[in-house]
């Protein structure tokens, strides 16, 4: 029942693809490290260095003469030999840049070929500054440099066997070859000798010299074993990779000595502390794998590789957090052990490539997240209507289809800002070609929704139909930019949705200009573009890991070759990136002045994070895929990809009323929000459902709606600062290692807001562990609970979300119901003020027209709002800010704020929109008077509960002021005496 085969008809190809088995995963489509050459190597390494124990030596070292400090001492390099293989030389060099993060690069010097040397060029945002403050002092055995504020960070590269250390406070924080697993498998001749046998040591040497050439020959001898194994040929099912440039793997041990949880290299369907893989009573068999791959079905619990790759990880421990960016485009896998309690070895081993790594010094979850975005660039901020609610199926099958399910939504009153459309909309699966006998109106049926302020997304597939009457596939075909196959010449051709296809190298410049084209609104001389489609339609790139049905793990010939004579191989993980950020250029490039791009991708790596949102793919309706998504979407957020959401309903099956209802609550709290289902599942949306199922959704969306200013304030914080929008507990409590493990509860930006989604059929409880000895208000009773480092207990029913604000927050929302979110431009504010134990409180709002970059001008409302101690020191003073003008030099995007003016043009169309209600939760006594500070009164009433002072648990007292009468956008101060 694989897909394997060249032979297979396409028709049956598409059945199988396609038909709902909720069968158990084709695991067998996708290879095991025992099934992948070089991972085998890799492994076997490991476990020869392991039997070898203490006499295992990494043969590698620094050749002490020739060591180079660059003339401004901001870099150094040296050759590096391996005295297995004594002919070939290696170079090393290490960059210390501006914020403290070392870059290591290794590379065969003169090779018979060159190794990938480009994934940098993609995955960075830009070429990243080096320090000219560092100072390398050359040892006889090393070279070191000490650098930070405190001099306390150093690194320290030793030459033989070489090892690369960084430090802080002198203790290892990071160790590179530590183990002595380094290895770059250099370019040969197929015919080279294997290295030479060993050599028994000579006699009449002194003791000492005689143990240390037993140690070299013992070494030497188990470095390797028998015969190459797969270094010039590999088979897996009916495929066999013709390896023309040979064995060129690269294999990298790197140690966390003081860190016992690591997190990241997304995507995995794992929790989100990493489970181990190797070791006793590991969790897994099997490395984690980095291989974009098309995984349908995929398993809630397993280290396989699903579609997207981000080569990151961060390790973890109350002393410190440190973090690991090993850029390489090939397929990697990565073992995780934990020796000892409190520590943790990886090991690295990739297919192809340079080694080209950066350490991450830390030392907290904030200063590696930052060292990490300004290395790949912070998540885009996107349109403010790609934060409302998606509807998505595959598919809605006509024009009318989508008119009637648009009328249904606004019948029953459920808010929602974007109808999708899959591959059906298109002519046999050409892309941008309409079917016209079902959407015989497309730029009608688009305005359609476009009226009530709403948009729509349209999907775009990489693979081209290979038809001559296919305008796109002719073209691309005519510039000569489609992937070619192995003997470098014509083009590849393989399956997919639309049958035989060619897909555009998009490494390839020369693709660049061309996909612009096809994007525009009006008709070009140069050929074809989608008059067909309108300057705000979003894009969704699907099938871009890329997915080939009949090809090797349902993928690309890895001996494809791309622009520059690069094979697949070197390439495969970052492809898929290459087509949405194409894509979200093409968008900019598509209206003028440009509006922000809505591009969602399924495959991804890093630097994505640059181009719009990542979905987990195709999940299935089960309890255990929706518990999963969340700690897939964390990961996905340590891994820079905030903007990120899985299938609300699953996309495999027919998930009953109440897992639909519990799937919308995760949904909801979640950066990107979109239902989807496969084409063979019933009707879902949520209009269908019975009673009280309906009625629940419709109040989560119009939650998701009235927090969307929160929401929108926390993307814009992630835009300029990389710090994920969604943080597990480890971020926000780094000392507390009860929280290090937690990954099915997080707080959302740096709102307050903390949320237990329930995943577990029938509950009716959710427990919930609080970090800290602070007030915590449910978002919908007010009811005050205390943890202080325990669980909490709490009712969650059905319609009940565990979901609480953190004292000293204050959480702005727009509480009326809208059918899209663009009609709540003008729509007045609530602002909930959860008091902490000191009776203050603080929170942000941002605005902005929300689809123009007319904010990188200046244009935007940026507000702190306040409680703290009233001048006369009973009561409380209410103050709203303006934080740009206040903190101009705060924020990352210096230009916005260095263009702002308090008076700009967006600030000025919203000075009518009011606050119309504040709630303060916690005051804990009736004030006296509310007033604003000139002294006129407001009006208000008060519930007299729990303060917020002391350990009392229970309601909250609430003072509610009423029609405030302040603006949103103005400095104001309410006084509660
Ligand atoms: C892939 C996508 C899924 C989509 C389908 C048809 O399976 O992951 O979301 O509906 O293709 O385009």
């Amino acid at each position: 029942m694989r897909l394997s085969g060249q032979l297979v008809p396409f028709t049956s190809l598409l059945f199988l693809y396609c038909s709902l088995t909720v069968s158990a995963l084709k695991t067998g489509d996708w290879k095991t490290c025992s099934q992948s050459a070089f991972c085998r190597r890799g492994r076997a390494l490991a476990g020869r260095a392991k039997e070898a124990g203490a006499n295992w030596k990494s043969p590698y070292a620094i050749e002490p003469t020739s060591v180079v400090v660059a003339a401004d001492e901001a870099a150094f390099s040296a050759a590096v030999k391996s005295s297995i293989y004594p002919d070939i030389t290696f170079k090393l060099d290490l960059q210390v840049l501006d914020d403290g993060v070392v870059r290591v690069r290794m590379d065969e010097v003169d090779g018979l070929r060159q190794r990938y040397n480009e994934a940098s060029n993609w995955a960075l945002n830009s070429e990243p500054s080096v320090s000219k403050q560092i100072e390398w002092t050359v040892g006889k055995g090393d070279v070191r440099a000490v650098y930070g504020a405190k001099k306390d960070i150093s690194v320290v590269v030793n030459f033989s066997p070489l090892k690369i250390t960084l430090l802080r406070g002198g203790k290892e924080e990071i160790v590179l070859n530590g183990e002595g697993l380094l290895h770059l498998e250099h370019f040969r001749n197929k015919a080279e000798p294997p290295p030479a046998p060993t050599e028994v040591p000579e006699e009449g040497l002194d003791g000492e010299e005689e143990a240390q050439q037993v140690m070299e020959v013992n070494s030497a001898s188990s470095w390797f074993e028998g015969e190459p194994d797969g270094y010039w040929e590999e088979s897996f099912l009916s495929w066999t990779d013709k390896k023309p440039k040979g064995p060129e793997s690269l294999s990298l041990d790197i140690n966390f000595p003081r860190h016992g949880h690591v997190y990241g290299i997304p995507q995995h369907a794992t929790g989100l502390s990493l489970p181990t893989t190797t070791g006793e009573d590991s969790f897994f068999d099997e490395p984690y794998r980095l291989f974009n791959a098309d995984v349908f079905e995929y398993l809630a619990s397993s280290p396989m590789s699903l579609y997207g790759s981000i080569p990151l990880m961060y390790a973890h421990s109350a002393s410190s957090t440190v973090g690991v960016f090993h850029v390489v485009g090939s397929e990697s896998w990565i073992d995780v052990a934990h020796p000892k309690d409190g520590s943790t070895n990886t090991h690295w081993v990739s297919e192809s490539g340079i080694l080209d790594t950066f350490l991450l010094p830390g030392p907290t979850p904030e200063d590696v997240f930052a060292q990490y975005a300004r290395l790949t660039g912070t998540p885009v901020l996107p349109a403010h209507w790609a934060l409302g609610y998606h509807q998505c199926r595959w598919n809605y099958v006509s024009s009318d289809d989508v008119r009637s399910v648009q009328q249904r939504f606004d019948e029953e009153d459920f808010p929602v800002d974007v109808f999708w459309l899959d591959i059906e909309y298109s002519e046999e699966h050409k892309y941008f070609i309409w079917d016209k006998k079902n959407f015989p109106d497309p730029v009608d049926m688009t305005q359609d929704v476009e009226k009530i302020a709403r948009k729509m997304v349209v999907i775009i597939d990489p693979h081209l139909k290979r038809t001559q009457d296919y305008p796109v596939y002719k073209e691309a075909s005519e510039l000569g930019i489609l992937v070619k196959p192995s003997s470098g010449e014509g083009e590849y051709e393989g399956w997919c949705w639309s049958g035989s296809s060619s897909w555009v190298d998009f490494f390839n410049p020369g693709s660049w200009d061309w996909w612009k084209k096809l994007f525009k609104t009006t008709p070009q001389e140069n050929g074809f573009s989608w008059i067909d489609s309108t300057e705000s339609v979003g894009i969704w790139n699907d099938m871009n890991e890329p997915s080939v049905f009949n090809g090797p793990e349902i993928s690309m010939p890895r001996d494809n070759v791309h622009y520059g004579g690069w094979e697949h191989r070197d390439v495969h993980n970052i492809n898929g990136m290459l087509f949405s950020n194409q894509t979200w250029q093409a968008l900019l490039a598509r209206s003028n002045p440009p509006k922000r791009p809505f591009v969602l991708t399924r495959s991804f790596f890093a630097g994505s994070q640059r181009f719009g949102a990542m979905w987990t793919g195709d999940n299935m309706g089960t309890w255990e895929h929706m518990a999963v998504g969340i700690k897939m979407v964390l990961a996905n957020n340590l891994g820079g990809m905030s903007f990120s959401g899985s299938d609300v309903g699953g996309f495999f099956g027919n998930p009953e009323p109440e897992m639909l209802v519990r799937w919308y609550e995760v949904g909801a709290f979640g950066p990107f929000f979109r239902a989807h289902a496969h084409i063979d599942t019933k009707r879902r949306e949520p209009y269908l459902l019975d009673e009280p199922y309906k009625s629940i959704i419709r109040d989560v969306l119009r939650l998701r709606y009235k927090l969307l200013p929160m929401w929108y304030t926390a993307f814009r914080e992630t835009s300029v600062t990389g710090i994920p929008i969604l943080r597990p507990q480890f971020v926000m409590f780094p000392k507390d290692e009860a929280g290090f493990a937690i990954d099915d509860q997080y707080y959302i930006g740096s709102s307050g807001l903390l949320v237990k989604p329930v995943t577990e059929k029938g509950a009716t409880e959710a427990t919930v562990y609080l970090g800290e000895k602070q007030a915590y208000y449910d978002y919908f009773t007010s009811h005050i609970h205390r943890g202080n480092q325990k669980n909490i207990t709490v009712k969650a029913e059905l319609h009940q979300i565990p979901l609480f604000i953190r004292g000293g927050s204050i959480i702005p929302t727009r509480e009326r119901p809208r059918r899209s979110s663009p009609l709540m431009k003008m729509d007045p504010f609530t602002l909930r003020v959860a008091l902490d134990d000191q009776r203050k409180a603080r929170g942000e709002l941002y605005l902005d027209d929300g689809e123009t970059f007319a904010h990188e001008q200046g244009n935007f409302v940026w507000r702190e709002f306040k409680a703290e101690a009233s001048k006369k020191g009973k009561g409380i003073t209410l103050s709203s800010l303006d934080l740009a003008a206040a903190r101009p030099s705060d924020a990352v995007d210096g230009k916005a704020l260095s263009e702002y003016r308090g008076t700009n043009d967006f600030a000025a169309s919203v000075s009518p929109v009011k606050v119309e209600r504040i709630v303060v939760l916690g005051l804990g006594g009736k004030p006296t008077s509310v007033s604003t500070d000139s002294g006129a009164p407001l009006e208000w009433d008060y519930y007299d509960g729990v303060a917020a002072v002391g350990k009392k648990e229970g309601v909250a007292s609430i003072l509610t002021i009423k029609n405030p009468g302040v603006s949103v956008s103005s400095d104001w101060n309410i006084v509660i005496e």
